[in-house]
């Protein structure tokens, strides 16, 4: 998730309040960084940029000796969604003048447009962002005669999607800045005014703060700082004191990243989803797979029998890999699930027309790595599922799909992994009948159905009371089936106690034996087969007659409570969809079990974030 920083004043030099707030932002996860500032005398001329792939101390190397003194300036951490990491990619960006510079975070929805109407007006392009389209209309604005602020204004009023925005003009001591959907935040010094897109960004120069909502500009200048609204009336703010610790800033106020990345999940679904569904035709697609279907077809020409497509992936990949399966073998393609470190230990299981897909959120694990150029030698086509732009995995495959869940810090993958199960639902769909209104419906209701959970959750209590217990058994059947799995292995991870998940009916098949009163089991029973409901209720009965307890996430507790010692409540969305909600449900118990027990809950004992050996 990209960083922004802007800073005007007489206190600190510009330059090293933009390196200070770069480091500030770091905790959010970036691949490239850069700074402009404009020039102190006042006179026009330049902006003068820097800005490196890598990290920060790459853009510290690239600044010229001495401190690089300037009347404003804004700073950016990028986290690539359009075009890979590399120099020209990172912002800030500039206009063909080299007088304007822009930094962003979001999705700018119609830069394609804006850009092919740029270019056949003239403006050359550097970079494969949607961003730089900006600077562009800016400098279009200006050379029309409008003041920075309105040609500010002008850019902003057409841009579609979601940003913070902020920019700097030469000669100027000003930061323009507009938010729609994407946060920003200023911050009222003794000396100087900033904006950020997160406080620890600021928190060492001042705690007083002016939080903007959708719709509104900032001016910030070295006297002050003004918001308004999109046709330029003030708007009243209040000045607001924050009580943070510039250590715990990062956590934006919550005791962990794993929390924090669990209530991030709304957002990051939202923005997995974005551009790639359409509610009123049902239509699901990938831009980023245009032409796929006559690249990886579902289903051979020849002979008009569906085409194999295999999974490999490791851990809640893994689990998520199983979802993906399923989904594409009840669309009638048939569909294998691999651990990556299994797939190819004898000879690699490949035969014509077979696409691989890696499952990795990292996109470096070495497994799964492997599997996928074992896989590529022997003739597959490849198509990674990853969250990281520019990772091994999107540039050694053949085709790539994003899951855009942010950058995930806490080693326990939460948001990655319902945003991949988001993914894989829309590449499934994209890659056989295209969607359908219903699927769009229940993919669209996913972001609400969590924040319904979160907001309503009983999951604290329930961990209290069974923080003492044996062992946590989870069981499930059908989609609920790759829930239990992942539920169990958050458990394990975070907790540091036995956990284990079954699909429901193995559990008569040998753990059965190891089921007593002190082994809480948690029933996931979703409404999504004919059947699967009273099965599970079946087995439910099996582990009660031993005297487990029975903790139950359903959407159907007018069913299951008679069953159940406790429910965990989610939204019906959609019989694919529900299960996705109650995997929410699973991560929070794991969360304050391992809180109970005071674990180091972000960086578990023995774990990596990205496991790269074999
Ligand atoms: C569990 C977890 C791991 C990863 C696994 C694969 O919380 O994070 O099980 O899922 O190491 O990592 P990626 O997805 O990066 O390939």
């Amino acid at each position: 998730m990209c960083g922004i920083i802007g800073y005007t004043g007489e206190g600190d030099p510009v330059m090293d309040v933009l390196m200070t707030g770069l480091s500030g932002l770091e905790y959010r996860g970036y691949d490239s960084a850069g700074v402009a500032v404009t020039d102190r005398a006042r006179s026009s001329g330049d902006v003068s940029l820097f800005k490196r792939e890598g990290e920060l101390s790459s853009l510290e190397a690239a600044l010229p000796d001495g401190s690089v003194d300037g009347a404003a300036g804004i700073g950016h951490t990028r986290w690539s969604t359009h075009g890979p990491p590399s120099d020209a990619n990172a912002h800030p960006h500039t206009d063909c003048t080299g007088q304007v510079a822009v930094v962003h975070n979001g999705i700018i929805e119609n830069f394609r447009e804006l850009r092919e109407d740029l270019e056949s007006a003239g403006h050359d392009f550097e970079s494969e962002t949607d961003t730089e389209v900006v600077p562009h209309l800016i400098e279009d604005a200006l050379a029309a005669g409008e003041s920075p602020e309105e040609a500010f204004r002008t850019a902003v009023a057409r841009l579609e999607g979601s940003y913070a925005v902020a920019a700097v003009v030469a000669g100027d001591e000003t930061v323009y800045a507009a938010r729609h959907e994407s946060p920003l935040v200023l911050g009222v010094g003794e000396a100087g005014h900033f904006l950020a897109s997160d406080v620890p960004a600021f928190i060492e120069y001042t705690d007083r703060v002016i939080y903007l909502d959708d719709g509104e500009f900032a001016t910030v200048t070295p006297d002050g700082v003004s918001v308004t609204d999109a046709r330029g009336n003030t708007i009243e703010t209040s000045v607001e004191t924050i009580a943070w610790d510039p250590e715990d800033a990062g956590k934006s106020g919550y005791d962990h990243y794993m929390l924090k990345e669990i209530y991030e999940q709304p957002d990051a679904i939202r923005g997995c989803l974005r551009e790639r569904v359409a509610e009123l035709s049902g239509s699901v697609e990938i831009p980023e797979l245009d032409g796929i279907s006559t690249t990886i077809p579902t289903v051979d020409a020849r002979d008009g029998r569906p085409r194999p497509i295999q999974f490999v992936a490791c851990g809640t990949s893994y689990h998520a890999a199983l979802y993906g399966a399923r989904l594409l073998r009840d669309r009638g393609v048939p569909a294998q699930c691999f651990i990556a470190s299994e797939y190819a230990t004898e000879r690699v299981p490949v035969s014509e027309g077979t696409t691989v897909v890696g499952v990795t959120q990292s996109g470096e694990t070495a497994d799964t790595m492997r599997a996928l150029r074992e896989a590529g030698r022997a003739g597959a086509e490849t198509l990674a599922v990853t969250n990281v732009v520019g990772s091994s995995a999107a540039r050694e495959c053949d085709h790539v799909v994003y899951i855009r869940a942010g950058p995930e810090i806490g080693v326990a993958a939460t948001k990655t992994f319902a945003s991949q199960q988001v993914a894989l639902s829309m590449l499934a769909a994209a890659l056989t009948d295209g969607g359908s209104q219903g699927l769009v419906q229940s993919l669209r209701a996913i972001p609400d159905g969590i924040q319904r959970v979160l907001d309503e959750s009983d999951a604290r209590e329930i961990a209290r009371e069974y923080v003492d217990s044996d062992a946590y058994f989870f069981i499930g059947r059908g989609y609920d089936a790759p829930v239990s799995l992942e539920g169990a292995l958050k458990m394990k991870e975070i907790t540091y106690k036995h956990a284990e998940g079954f699909p429901a009916g193995e559990l008569k098949h040998g753990p059965l034996a190891l089921v007593t009163d002190r082994t809480p089991v948690f029933a996931t029973i979703t409404d999504h087969a004919e059947g699967d409901v009273s099965k599970t209720l079946g087995n439910v009965k099996e582990v009660e007659a031993r005297g487990a307890p029975v903790v139950a996430v359903t959407d159907r507790r007018d069913l299951v409570e008679p069953f159940a010692d406790h429910v965990l409540e989610v939204p019906s969305i959609g019989p694919a969809q529900t299960p996705i909600l109650a995997n929410v449900q699973l991560q929070l118990v794991s969360y304050w079990v391992a809180n109970e027990l005071g674990r180091s809950i972000d960086k578990p004992r023995n774990l990596a974030k990205s496991v790269t050996v074999e």
